[in-house]
């Protein structure tokens, strides 16, 4: 297979069947679906399967990665025409897309720490930390716990980090996933502790009313008739596969009507992400602006090294993007310490705190600096001819003006923040995105949902500016 996100497999194509099937995934599951680490192609069990299947029915696909929670919306839009990704059939789902025939039964698990408490039923989450995938039915399961501290992550190794670095007591997710991520991955003192909670089966989704399905279905029935799936089957789990139904029993209860729009939640969780959110952009603007005013002052002393030291900071945390600094601050410094023995976690806010403040401080230092050192030259000489100390001149003088010149740009840069505050979501911080997602992830209305949450930025940042129009007014000299 070719290399990138989209690869082309597949017999030669038929009459009619030209362009290839675009076939989404999300390749963070093994051994279901992930990236081959040497190749850096898609590879698993179910990437084979859908190979077999375009072989059989002689289209080609593409292969097209996306996020676990994007494929049912992208589904919805036909973004893309199908998607294989150990996608457990639920009624709830049904109601969204179109399902293949079973082609894999799993079931639940919860995963413990050796050394956490010993979590072997749903039930006992009740009052622990569970670490989830977004959108997954690991998630829905944990989120029916009353009392449970539910948090989630955009993939399951990324639960699975949270709970290894003693920031959960548990994660719930697919047994074979599960087995194969503590068998092969470096992830050390991880246990299942209960399993097959529920009995699952993944299927291959479809827009609604595909014409690709027959296809699918047909070529799923050859394959398991001729031997290849078992074949394949062996291959990855080592196993014969046990005998999977035409029907997923999931399907044949009463279908749930799929949740629609309320109002009333929409609101309430808008709200409650939107105080989140400010609340982390106005915290990490504080640290931020004192961070910044202390690295713009060590830049105005005559001290090279202190100088050099500063430059090095700003160059860091200017040059790399956010999302990185904030992974290394919550998952890569707990792992780095844990394998030095010693122990230590972040606290969530502490830790989106830190990594936006560190970053907001080294852009401020630029925009303070600017700031100082536009002021002219006779300022500096009439302050010096007072008598004033340097940091009387700075207090009294320098300051005073120099804020009235940044103003504009300190906006730009609170703005450009209550916007990037949206990268805390990956380390499980429910603030307005993830709290748009999280709804989108039960209620599959994408569209709806995000332009409400992009409304609730647009107000934010629109007061925001208002606020520092206000400010700029009032500071300015009277004329
Ligand atoms: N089977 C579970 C579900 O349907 C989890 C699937 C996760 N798949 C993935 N590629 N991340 O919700």
């Amino acid at each position: 297979m070719c290399t990138g996100l989209l690869a082309g497999v597949g017999a030669a194509p038929q009459d009619g069947a030209g362009t290839p099937w675009k076939v989404g995934t999300d390749p963070t599951f093994p051994p279901f679906e992930f990236r081959d680490s040497s190749t850096g192609t898609i590879s698993g069990f179910d990437v084979q399967l859908i190979k077999e299947i375009s072989r059989e029915t002689g289209h080609p696909i593409e292969l097209v990665a996306l996020p676990f929670d994007g494929l049912i919306p992208a589904l919805q839009s036909r973004t893309i025409d199908a998607a294989i990704s150990s996608i457990t059939i639920t009624a709830q789902r049904a109601r969204a897309v179109d399902f293949s025939r079973p082609y894999f039964q799993a079931g639940q698990a919860i995963v413990v720490r050796d050394n956490g408490p010993n979590l072997t039923s749903l039930d006992q989450l009740k009052g622990h930390r569970v670490a989830v995938q977004i959108g997954t039915t690991g998630a829905l399961e944990a989120s029916t716990v009353a009392g449970a501290q539910v948090t989630n992550f955009d993939s399951t190794p990324l639960a699975l980090q949270e709970l290894a670095n003693g920031n959960a007591d548990a994660v719930v997710s697919d047994v074979p996933a599960i087995l194969y991520a503590i068998q092969q991955a470096r992830l050390k003192g991880l246990r299942i502790a209960g399993e097959h909670l529920s009995l699952e089966y993944y299927g291959i989704a479809t827009p609604i009313n595909s014409a690709l399905q027959p296809a699918i279905n047909q070529a799923l029935k050859t394959l398991i008739q001729n031997g290849r799936y078992a074949a394949l089957y062996r291959e990855w789990f080592d196993a014969a596969p046990p005998p999977l139904p035409e029907v997923a029993p999931a399907l044949s209860q009463a279908k749930s009507p799929l949740a629609g729009l309320d109002l009333g939640v929409l609101t309430r969780n808008l709200l409650k992400g939107a105080a989140i959110t400010l609340l982390l952009t106005v915290l990490s603007f504080a640290f931020g602006l004192l961070g910044g005013t202390g690295l713009a002052m060590v830049l105005q002393t005559p001290w090279p090294l202190a100088q050099g030291f500063c430059r090095i900071y700003i160059d860091f945390f200017r040059g790399t993007p956010m999302l990185v600094q904030l992974f290394l601050i919550y998952f890569g410094l707990p792992a780095l310490l844990a394998s030095l023995d010693i122990g230590f976690s972040i606290d969530r806010l502490a830790a989106a705190v830190a990594a936006l403040s560190l970053n907001v401080a080294a852009y401020l230092a630029e925009t303070l600096r600017s700031g100082i050192e536009s002021i002219e030259q006779g300022q500096w000489e009439a302050a010096d001819a007072l008598g004033l100390s340097p940091l009387e001149r700075m207090r009294f003088v320098i300051a005073p003006q120099a804020i009235r010149r940044v103003l504009p740009s300190l906006a730009n840069e609170f703005i450009t923040l209550i916007k990037d505050t949206s990268l805390a979501a990956v380390i499980g911080f429910e603030e307005l995105f993830r709290q748009g997602q999280l709804m989108v992830a039960t209620t599959y209305l994408a569209f709806e949902i995000y332009i409400a949450v992009a409304l609730v930025y647009l107000v934010m940042t629109t007061s925001a500016s208002i606020l520092f129009k206000q400010l700029e007014r009032r500071l300015r000299l009277p004329a």
